[in-house]
């Protein structure tokens, strides 16, 4: 089932209507990948994960807003139909409901991206409400969050506890009562992010969740196989281009060297 047509702009209220559809999101962070991403993508997800994907930093504390606004500009300079997400990174909205607002609003309007996500469950509800009333679509976020990294003590996932089955599932609820529009569930037991999914009214998209999640987000670098640090269990990855990066510059440093680049197909040469 589509609930837009093949060229139109997806926005938020198709992807709400689009609950029980299967959503296709991944992240991107400039424009060549947002154009080829596009046209097989319901959302473009700008993630804070940038701070390690790409600035090869020890996790996404220090991404700023700033570096949010860039990357969430390129990608809207590549983007035509699908609808484009952006991460408030952390500290820019935790503080108070105020705070938020001013730096999600700056998001819109300096990237012209559709709505924002954050990470926070009960906790955040009354910012998340505080936001959608004020016109700012709010994704929410819940099971692993990665900004919580020191609190929880690495990058672990949720929900195996009794406890900890009921807290993602209470602050899925706040968040969808709160007015998000989806939610993230990340690193969370199946069967904890399938009964969220069957009880919460909005779309949930699960990141080593479940397969009866509304849709599904990956890191693009996963899924191309470009970020060796780190794989997560959870990661299929369906390329290896980090290879043939590897292949490809071994080879031109190999003829560089050998001068066998370039050759005359490659320079300017007087002509007659
Ligand atoms: O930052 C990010 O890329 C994310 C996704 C992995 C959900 O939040």
């Amino acid at each position: 089932m589509s609930v837009h047509g093949a060229d139109k702009p997806i926005t938020i209220p198709d992807l709400r209507r689009m609950k029980g559809t299967p959503q296709v999101w991944l992240t991107a962070y400039t424009t060549p990948m947002a154009q080829r991403l596009d046209q097989h993508c319901d959302v473009l997800l700008v993630g804070d994960s940038l701070g390690m994907v790409l600035y090869g930093l020890p996790s996404t504390l220090a991404v700023t807003l700033e570096m949010m606004i860039a990357h969430g500009a390129a990608v809207m300079r590549g983007a035509r139909r699908a609808c484009v997400v952006v991460d408030m990174p952390f500290g820019t909205y935790q503080k108070s409901p105020k705070q938020a607002f001013k730096n999600a609003a700056r998001v819109l309007a300096e990237t012209g991206c559709a709505a924002v996500k954050l990470e926070g469950g009960t906790e955040m509800a009354g910012t998340i409400s505080f936001l959608t009333k004020r016109g700012i679509p709010v994704c929410g976020h819940v099971g692993l969050m990665p900004q919580s990294v020191n609190v929880a003590g690495g990058f672990r996932a949720t929900g195996r506890t009794e406890d900890e089955a009921a807290k993602v599932m209470q602050d899925a609820h706040a968040v969808a009562e709160a007015g998000a529009f989806a939610v993230v569930v990340e690193g969370t037991l199946d069967s904890v992010a399938s009964a969220i999914t069957r009880k919460i009214a909005i779309p949930t998209i699960g990141i080593g969740a479940s397969a009866e999640c509304d849709g599904q987000v990956l890191v693009i670098d996963d899924v191309l196989g470009t970020f060796n640090e780190f794989t997560p269990r959870f990661v299929k990855r369906y390329a290896n281009l980090g290879e043939q990066i590897s292949a490809a510059v071994a080879q031109y440093a190999e003829e560089v060297r050998a001068r066998a680049f370039p050759t005359d197909a490659h320079v300017f040469k007087r002509r007659g």
